[in-house]
């Protein structure tokens, strides 16, 4: 799992009066509303002696701890009040947990997780139909137990709708059926591809007549390590664009934040029927992912054997490496093994202005280059 992306934390609709306890890249983060309604995301671990803070309370602009009631400010993180000292005690410098940046946008909240300044992170992925006219927007929120990665790559990959998805007109036993050569469209956190497939006419009535004349343009894209967009156009005319937001809950589950934008049949009346659909689309991949081996992407492709049309997944997993060899992939094996003793945070922006933070920055997965020139 990467630090240094915007992960969404949770539905805006779900943080109101209550902080809100979130899980995310194998660590826990309070999600609270101020009096002002801004949203904050904070480490969750209390740093005067390890309690829970999103099972205290919203005091104002701050969260207070259930366990002996300093109070953290959502915007900075640093301790506001320690009671047991009497009032206009000074606090020190060290009582501060890591706060991290947030947007909130499409109806979710995003936490931005890792150190970077704001000039240099990622952005979010952009989801230009949100509220434009002729366009209807769904979010719909799945929990598979799979690596980010392999859902992700599930999603770049052409090939498996065929034999997965047989609701979307596929059969998987034509004779002439095949992946046309795939173009490759670069972005600077991620690549794409749109493609013509022949397809028959969709099967499900609700759905029927969507389609032209047998052909439809369908493609698939990742933005950053756990985002990525799926785009069906049935016709010149008719169009579906979706967005999902994996965000890792750890290594081994993953909570898939899904944004459907449609231009036909745009009738709030049809979204039921749309989310049913989806619902069944993305649980055939679900028991499929779920059941692969090894359960996380092998360190090697030559462990598999790669073809043409999987050329999207290849080229996703080199932008994988890029970002590790810039430092961001979080030691995930070394924070399991010291879990029960010692306890890390995901680095905030924060970190790189000031010292002083009682609870250690997570460890990240030293850089193949790095280590290498160390070895020499
Ligand atoms: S553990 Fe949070 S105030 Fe003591
Ligand atoms: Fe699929």
């Amino acid at each position: 799992m990467f630090m240094n992306f915007w992960y969404v934390a949770e539905l805006s609709e779900n943080v109101q009066e209550t902080p809100v306890h979130v899980r995310m890249l194998g660590f826990d983060f309070v999600v609270f509303r101020d009096s002002a309604g801004q949203v904050h995301c904070l480490s969750n671990l209390c740093v005067h002696r390890g309690a829970s803070l999103a099972h205290g309370k919203v005091k104002g602009d701050n969260i207070e701890c259930p366990y002996h009631g300093w109070q953290f400010k959502g915007e900075d993180g640093v301790c506001t009040k320690i009671p047991s000292l009497g009032p206009d005690a000074k606090v020190p410098a060290r009582a501060k947990v890591d706060s991290y940046p947030v947007q909130e946008k499409y109806g979710l909240i995003f936490a931005f997780l890792g150190d970077l300044p704001e000039a240099e992170r990622p952005p979010v992925m952009d989801l230009p139909e949100y509220g434009q006219d002729g366009w209807r927007v769904t979010t719909q929120v799945y929990e598979w137990t799979a690596n980010f990665q392999r859902a992700v790559e599930n999603t770049l990959d052409p090939a498996h709708t065929e034999f997965v998805h047989p609701s979307m007109g596929y059969g998987g036993d034509r004779e002439d059926y095949h992946v046309p050569d795939l173009t490759l469209t670069e972005e600077d956190w991620g690549c794409g591809t749109m493609t013509t497939f022949v397809s028959p006419d969709l099967p499900n009535s609700k759905m029927k007549g969507l389609k032209g004349d047998g052909e439809m343009e369908a493609g698939a894209g990742n933005h950053g390590p756990s985002s990525a967009w799926t785009k069906l156009h049935f016709s010149p005319h008719a169009w579906a664009h979706q967005y999902g937001f994996s965000t890792p809950v750890d290594e081994k589950n993953l909570k898939r934040y899904f944004l459907q934008a449609r231009n036909f049949r745009a009738d709030p009346e049809m979204d039921e029927t749309i989310n049913e659909r989806n619902t069944a689309v993305m649980m055939q991949d679900k028991v499929v992912i779920e059941r692969i081996e090894p359960f996380y992407t092998p360190l090697s492709s030559t462990e598999e054997v790669l073809v043409k049309a999987d050329t999207v997944v290849t080229r996703y997993r080199e932008f994988i490496q890029d970002w590790e060899s810039r430092g961001w992939r979080i030691d995930s094996a070394k924070v399991d093994e010291l879990r029960e003793e010692k306890a890390f945070a995901i680095p905030s922006p924060a970190r790189r202005i000031a010292k002083g933070w009682a609870i250690e920055a997570a460890p990240t997965v030293q850089p193949k280059i790095v280590a290498k020139a160390a070895a020499e």
